[in-house]
């Protein structure tokens, strides 16, 4: 686990193959929809991180008996109204996952609670996911739009209204909230959405028999009838943590490197279709399903990198891809574009604001628009930035000291480990 500042300096090449963490969404709704089901799950590869554990605090706020072996996680589910009123507030940290899904879940439950979270968490909006939830009946208030909120007590028996809700933006967080209220609804529940957020939720509730259908863009959620099933899986590893060993290999020319075993979730794999449009040559290997999820070796070489405008579906299917993404286009030959991402304002950070401010301390050329950035490849320096409180940016500082002219520290580089522990480790596997 690293703490305080992060340089990096030029490498010669990165090559040799590693093996990631389980996937962070996929450890979210692993850890609380076990919870919601009945009977022991077992899931090998969680990824134990700074986010995660908030999820697991909150699971052992409600009362619900779990357990770490290394990277196995074992939970006794409690059934869909399991869960107990906790004594106190939960705090989800810096996690949107956690309050949101947690959210969706307390909902079907009805069990009252307060969910709240960090100085940062409390600035990210919540009313997206208070305004279906109230649709639903849900018994729920925010604090001027966003964290605490408070669910109040519902009976058990009492089911929430069917829905048939359009979200205005592509959210695979407001998505799964609204797909765990309506487990508990009084009929089937309609989920529309505007683009390609990740599916996981459809695929893993499916798995543990609960009747989702989906078509392009249409969730339908009928009612739970009977018990979720226990899970017992190894999740996929990050393919949002492999993101940065990918970028690295892509900037440090002579690079040759083998992932394995990630997540190649359609959903998810934008980064490396913007990748292989700027010049990197990749290739999937061993691919297979697991658990009902895509699954893989991603093996990159280096190429030389030219600029490419990124904008549409794309933009979902990378949504937290584009700070490493970024750092590829610092790399590129020309002018790399990217337009239709005003989600980034959103994140963890306004992450277009604090993305093109720190590049520009490191003497990037950049544009910024409301709803996306500008970056004239070939003009990063160097020199030291900040993680702002923010993983991902802390770790694509990181990645561009390995290709810039003078090296780049990361101050505050800590914030890392809420997402990917172990990224210095296995960058520097990669560097022998
Ligand atoms: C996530 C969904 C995305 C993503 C976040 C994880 C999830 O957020 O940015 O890191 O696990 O559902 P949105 O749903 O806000 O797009």
């Amino acid at each position: 686990m690293f703490m305080s500042d992060l340089s990096f300096q030029k490498a010669q090449k990165l090559s040799g193959e590693v093996l990631l963490p389980g996937d962070k969404s996929l450890s979210h709704r692993a850890s609380l929809f076990a919870a919601l089901a009945e009977g022991e799950s077992v899931i090998d590869r969680f990824l134990v991180s700074g986010v995660t554990r908030m999820m697991l605090n909150a699971l052992t706020s409600l009362q619900i008996p779990w357990r770490l072996e290394g990277e196995r996680l074992v939970v006794t589910g409690q059934g869909l109204h399991g869960f107990r009123e906790p004594l106190a507030p939960i705090n989800c940290g810096n996690s949107a996952t956690t309050i949101r899904l947690l959210a969706g879940a307390l909902a079907a439950a009805g069990t009252p609670c307060i969910l709240d979270g960090s100085a940062g968490l409390r600035k990210r909006p919540m009313e997206r996911i208070t305004e279906p939830l109230l649709r639903m009946a849900v018994p729920i208030t925010a604090t001027a739009g966003c964290a605490p909120l408070h669910l109040m007590k519902r009976a058990a028996h009492q089911p929430l209204k069917e829905v048939d809700y359009t979200l205005p933006v592509a959210s695979a967080q407001v998505k799964s909230c609204v797909m765990l209220a309506a487990l508990a609804a009084d009929g089937v529940s309609t989920i529309r959405e505007p683009g390609p957020s990740r599916d996981h939720t459809e695929r893993m509730l499916f798995s543990m028999g609960a009747d989702i259908r989906t078509t392009k863009g249409v969730v339908e959620v009928y009612p739970l009838t009977r018990s979720l099933n226990p899970l017992h899986l190894s999740l996929a590893g990050d393919i949002s943590s492999a993101a940065f060993l990918l970028v690295a290999a892509s900037i440090v020319p002579g690079s040759s490197i083998c992932i394995r075993d990630v997540g190649l979730n359609p959903t998810r794999t934008g980064i490396l279709d913007a990748l292989r449009g700027m010049g990197a040559l990749i290739k999937l290997e061993n691919e297979r399903l697991v658990a009902g999820e895509p699954v893989g070796d991603i093996h990159l070489s280096s190429g030389a990198l030219k600029a490419i405008t990124v904008c549409g579906d794309l933009v979902v299917r990378m949504i937290d891809e584009f700070p490493a993404f970024a750092i590829a286009a610092c790399f590129a030959e020309g002018v790399t574009v990217v337009r239709d991402a005003r989600e980034l304002r959103f994140k963890e950070t306004d992450r277009i604001a604090v993305l093109c401010g720190e590049l520009q301390k490191l003497g990037v050329q950049l544009e910024m628009f409301d709803d996306g950035f500008a970056i004239h490849g070939k003009t990063l320096k160097g020199g030291v930035g900040d993680g702002a409180g923010d993983h991902r940016i802390a770790m694509s500082l990181a990645i561009a000291g390995l290709a810039s002219p003078e090296p780049v520290i990361v101050q505050h580089a800590e914030i890392l480990n809420e997402s990917f522990p172990d990224f210095v480790t296995q960058i520097q596997t990669l560097m022998k």
